[in-house]
């Protein structure tokens, strides 16, 4: 069974990508620092998959220990790493934590890899390194654009990191994996998003102003260049999403990456905007959802979905789930967070 090391796992994405690994057969050693999430997700991953992973609470800034676990777990073949502060407007007021922190880790993690002969690394970057692109749907040909924030920047940046590292000769292939906007829990809703304190992105939000824990939710604008103003994103489901890892790191595994940096867009190929969002909820939850528009948000693209095709035809992976199965699973989770 080859082993893969998930840094982050504990956090939304990493333990939806846990179970999918354990599913297909992976062995799974985690290393989280807990600083945005907790130990009752690797309950949540035991509940579903019968498998509690390995699991070592390290900072990943921490280079020593790091390295200590790759002497302990010498079958490592792999690193999905996920760990990362994600918080875009806490990067504009604490630039150097994200620096730090982003960066940091992806130097450790690329360093003791390399100390212990592990070659292949699938790293989250985002659909955030587009900014508003020129064409739509956004295509990897797209140019990045300059960050609007710390943290988009240090996605830039750790991107650069691992092509550089691969231009200078080091021995790693790669898969850069660009989220679009990641929603939804694992539909059995023992795993699923734990935000801290107040959401700042919209599905936590309406999940908990449907709970009643949010008096309402505000609609960033409705006078964006949109059919009903209102901004749009391309909503992904964080299971289908997780399956992509899997595929991506078999990729490397079985060495059938055409390229040492491989780059994917993992979205659905659908912009829905907001107000999309709200009407879909209501209908599905049949919940009603107080909300109101508000003023743009600062730094807001109008408009982003992605162009799927070369993660589709590359990896044979597609977005299947519903924006409505979705969005239950959002509410299903919420619902269980209560209990
Ligand atoms: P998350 O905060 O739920 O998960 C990140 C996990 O990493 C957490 O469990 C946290 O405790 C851990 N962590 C943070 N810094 C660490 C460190 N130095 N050492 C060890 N563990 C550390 O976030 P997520 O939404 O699951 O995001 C996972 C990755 O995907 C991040 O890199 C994020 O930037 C990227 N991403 C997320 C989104 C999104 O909308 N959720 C979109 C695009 C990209
Ligand atoms: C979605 C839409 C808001 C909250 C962020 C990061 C990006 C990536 C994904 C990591 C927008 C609107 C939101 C609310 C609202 N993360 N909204 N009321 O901004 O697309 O992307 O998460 O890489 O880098 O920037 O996601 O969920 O915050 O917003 O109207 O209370 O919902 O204006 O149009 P976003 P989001």
């Amino acid at each position: 069974m080859q082993k893969i090391l998930v840094t982050g796992g504990a956090g939304y994405i990493g333990s939806h990508t846990v179970v999918e690994l354990q599913q297909s057969g992976y062995d799974v050693v985690i290393v989280d620092d807990l600083s945005n999430s907790a130990t009752s997700v690797l309950k949540g991953i035991e509940k579903i998959t019968g498998i509690i992973p390995e699991f070592e609470q390290l900072d990943c800034t921490d280079y020593a220990g790091l390295d200590g676990v790759f002497i302990k777990h010498k079958d490592i073949a792999a690193v999905i790493h996920f760990a990362a502060s994600k918080a875009v407007g806490e990067s504009v007021a604490k630039p150097l934590k994200y620096y730090r922190n982003n960066l940091m880790s992806l130097i450790n993690v690329l360093e003791v890899m390399q100390k212990h002969g592990v070659d292949n690394i699938v790293f989250s970057s985002s659909c955030t390194v587009y900014g508003q692109p020129d064409e739509l749907p956004v295509s990897e040909r797209a140019p990045r654009k300059p960050a609007e924030s710390p943290y988009g920047n240090t996605k830039q940046i750790c991107e650069d990191m691992i092509v550089d590292a691969v231009k200078s000769g080091a021995k790693v292939k790669a898969s850069l994996l660009r989220y679009f906007n990641p929603i939804g829990a694992h539909p059995s809703a023992e795993i699923g998003e734990l935000p801290l304190g107040v959401p700042q992105n919209l599905i936590p939000f309406v999940t908990q102003t449907a709970a009643g824990i949010r008096a309402k939710l505000s609609v960033f604008g409705n006078d964006y260049n949109t059919p009903d103003g209102s901004c749009i994103r391309d909503y992904i489901n964080v299971v289908d999403l997780a399956k992509a890892h899997v595929i991506a790191v078999k990729r490397l595994l079985e060495n059938k990456s055409k390229k040492p940096v491989e780059v994917f867009n993992l979205g659905t190929g659908r912009g829905l905007s907001v107000l999309e969002v709200v009407k879909t909820f209501e209908k599905v939850t049949g919940v009603k959802l107080n909300h109101e528009i508000v003023g743009r948000r600062a730094g807001d693209i109008e408009q982003v979905w992605a162009n799927p095709d070369f993660a589709n035809r590359e990896l044979g992976w597609k977005a299947v789930e519903t924006i409505e199965d979705t969005l239950a699973s959002a509410w299903k989770w919420q619902q269980k967070l209560m209990r």
